[in-house]
């Protein structure tokens, strides 16, 4: 540690993580949302540092010369010694600095880092592991750079803030150099628990009993185990997404997380509020689009009677509950073909998975509804200038009618039948838009195959698997993904493991009711603040109570529920889902990630804020407060009904609080207790 005393008030932080500029999945959600409340605290003080992509990076970042000496010199250093780097200005609302490293460039020393690790903390790493060598190089630009600026910076105190184990590596290594920042580590997951649970085991049961140790070494990722092992516990402070996962980490990871932080979102207000159902309308008319495309030549379903439901997300098809959701269509369908329900369900599974491309099928249905359209458009015309010029001819005598061939030529009638016919199809309309690297081995194909949902005419439930993220320049379903979530009707969520799951979070901020799970920490979140969360738009399936058979047939129901309303009672359930915005706001939660900073500068420099003799002045006490006042605007109706006075602010529980729980106390948990706790609780001694 340095002699001169840091300034612990106006410190600097820089936050670290694979996604920083680097689009894969949730985590550059949160950080990227989470930049102007952060921004708003630190300013210029704050720096983000990612790994450079060359593909995306000229499009994410505006470059710009360091104008803090410190940064500007460690750089100068670093790029002296081949490291390649790029600092600027990420293009995104708040504009934070951000310092992205060129992992590339310092390849040259993978072996000497390894080396290394294995000699400084034990940590083995193979050699094909990509993603490891990725961390490993990262991980060692970023503790040379940070212990380079805090050699040169010597007033303030640095916070240094990494997510999960992909950019947790430098926190051993700055530990074990002794470089005087303090730092945060927030997990968006356990590595183990994405994999044991991708594969069959009763997880959330069995989360105490198991070896970790083995069961990593079994699936091949001891190795990234370790670093984030180490991450975890090198950390001044451990935190992460919800109570589910802080579960999991306390027996996965082996250290009881410091606090709950949970993810926000940057809700955007409009002034009225019929301007987002408008924009539900008016992006539903684009899907529309789509539809009639994709299902010509057997276009037979009422499009005012059309529902669409979508489930998105990356391709972790048991995680993120997509077998749930197939099974659950398949009764759906039936339900509704069985109750002679006239409306029509089109189910859209948005997941990225390894293709060539579109189908020509796919293609072809938005080239021949393309045509039409351009066809009806050009006899439209044709046909308003013959009515035109019939009418300017009367001159007071003759017929004021026209003859229908007088306003239909014989050619345009040719015209439009030959685009009628280009409509005839003989095969179904596809479930996929794109050709799959494996189509024979597809979990999801697979799934419907074995459901039999092939789009019939019979069919009340229709699929559409679309294995890319979604995006406006795509020729078919050329929507940004939020335009596509607003102008659908409900968001199906059912997974098995997911620690927070931006998915639902963001249907509700956009009014889009959504089903999601008690697994997930969003629907736990939900659950905890509201009282009947389903009265609100937010359907929970329980996932942890009941078996698989029951789960699946509660989601059928709420689906078959939800095709039972009328447009009225949708629109009314979307101004419910969209009133809970607040609750997801980063305004609101921000909150959490400070006090998970506060703490760690008290760890490192306890004497900044105890003085040497222990005692707190009064004016270092932090006020961490807030309250149902804070969170809920006052125009906001007296509905939704939230529990209690518990607030955001409550669910994040970054306190020593925390720290003193029982396992079994992990909020909206009953989980079960390890056996050590079962024998402490034992009312009766055991002699
Ligand atoms: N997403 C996207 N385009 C899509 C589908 C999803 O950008 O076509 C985003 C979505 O907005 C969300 C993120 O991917 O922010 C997924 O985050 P989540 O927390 O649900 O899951 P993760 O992938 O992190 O496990
Ligand atoms: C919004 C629009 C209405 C439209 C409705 C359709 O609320 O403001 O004009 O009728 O969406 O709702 P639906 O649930 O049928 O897509
Ligand atoms: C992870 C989790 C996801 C969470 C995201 C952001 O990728 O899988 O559930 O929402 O991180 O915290």
């Amino acid at each position: 540690m340095s002699e001169e005393k840091r300034d612990v008030h106006n410190s600097v932080l820089f936050e670290c993580a694979w996604e920083v500029a680097n689009k894969v999945g949730g985590i550059y959600t949160v950080i990227k949302t989470k930049v102007p409340v952060t921004v708003s605290e630190y300013g210029d003080r704050y720096c983000l540092i990612g790994p450079l992509m060359y593909k995306t990076a000229p499009m994410e970042v505006e470059a710009q010369e360091p104008t803090d000496p410190a940064l500007a010199a460690s750089l100068e250093l670093m790029r002296s010694q081949g490291v390649k780097c790029l600092y600027g200005r990420w293009l995104i609302e708040g504009a934070p600095h951000v310092l992205l490293f060129d992992t590339g460039s310092a390849y040259n020393r993978l072996d000497e880092w390894k080396g290394d690790l294995w000699n400084l903390a034990g940590i083995p790493s193979p050699p094909n592991d990509h993603e490891t060598n990725e961390t490993i190089v990262f991980g060692y630009l970023v503790a040379w750079f940070l212990g380079e600026y805090v050699s040169r910076q010597l007033h303030t105190a640095v916070v240094a803030h990494f997510h999960e184990w992909q950019a947790g590596l430098a926190i051993p290594l700055c530990r074990k150099r002794h470089i005087d920042v303090t730092t945060v580590f927030t997990t968006h997951a356990t590595l183990l628990g994405r994999y044991l649970c991708a594969g069959s085991v009763d997880f959330y049961n069995n989360l105490q009993y198991f070896d970790v140790d083995h069961e990593a070494g079994k699936r091949g990722i001891y190795h990234r185990y370790c670093v984030e092992r180490a991450a975890t516990h090198c950390a001044d402070v451990f935190t992460t997404v919800s109570h589910i996962t802080a579960y999991e980490s306390e027996h996965l990871l082996k250290r009881k997380p410091d606090g709950v932080l949970p993810n926000g979102l940057n809700v955007v207000k409009f002034q009225a509020m019929h301007e987002f159902q408008n924009l539900h309308a008016t992006a539903k008319a684009k899907i529309n689009e789509f539809v009639r495309g994709h299902f010509y030549g057997h276009y037979d379903f009422d499009l005012e009677n059309t529902l669409y439901m979508f489930t998105a997300g990356r391709y972790e098809y048991r995680n993120k509950g997509v077998d749930m959701f197939i099974e659950s269509l398949a009764r759906l369908n039936y339900r509704l073909q069985s109750s002679g329900s006239k409306t029509t369900v089109v189910a859209f599974i948005i997941m990225p998975a390894a293709t060539n491309s579109y189908t020509i099928e796919a293609l072809k249905g938005q080239a021949v509804m393309k045509q039409l359209r351009d066809t009806v458009t050009e006899i439209q015309n044709r046909i308003g200038a013959r009515l035109f010029d019939h009418a300017a001819r009367f001159h007071g005598e003759g017929r004021t009618e026209v003859a229908p061939e007088e306003i239909l030529s014989a050619e345009d009638e040719v015209l439009l039948k030959r685009r009628i016919f280009a409509l005839k199809r003989n095969t179904l309309p596809p479930i996929v838009t794109h050709n799959m690297a494996d189509d024979a081995n597809d979990p999801v194909l697979n799934q419907i195959r074995r459901v039999k949902l092939f789009n019939a005419s019979s069919d009340r439930v229709k699929i559409v698997f679309h294995p890319d993220f979604l995006n406006s320049n795509n020729p078919i379903l050329g929507l940004d993904y939020e335009e596509f979530v607003r102008g659908c009707h409900l968001g199906v969520f059912p997974s098995y493991y997911e620690p927070w799951g931006y998915t639902p979070a963001e249907c509700t901020v956009m009014g889009i009711p959504s089903v999601t799970t008690n697994l997930s920490g969003f629907g736990c979140f939900m659950q905890d603040l509201i009282e009947r969360p389903e009265d609100e738009g937010c359907y929970i399936v329980d996932r942890r109570m009941q078996s698989v058979e029951e789960s699946v047939n509660q989601l059928t129901d709420n689906m078959f529920t939800f095709c039972n309303k009328t447009r009225r009672q949708r629109i009314n359930q979307r101004n419910r889902v969209e009133r809970l915005s607040p609750l997801l706001d980063w305004k609101n939660l921000g909150i959490e990630y400070s006090k998970a900073r506060q703490l760690a500068l008290r760890r490192a420099y306890p004497d900044a804020f105890y003085g040497v003799g222990g005692a707190e002045s009064e004016e270092e006490e932090f006020d961490f407060g807030g309250g149902i006042e804070r969170m809920i605007p006052t125009s906001m109706p007296a509905s939704p009904r939230l529990r209690g006075t518990a607030t955001p602010g409550d669910m994040g529980t970054l306190t020593e609080e925390m720290q003193a729980l029982e396992t079994s106390d992990y909020r909206g948990y009953n989980w079960p207790r390890s056996a050590e706790e079962e024998e402490d609780s034992y009312p009766f001694p055991l002699v």
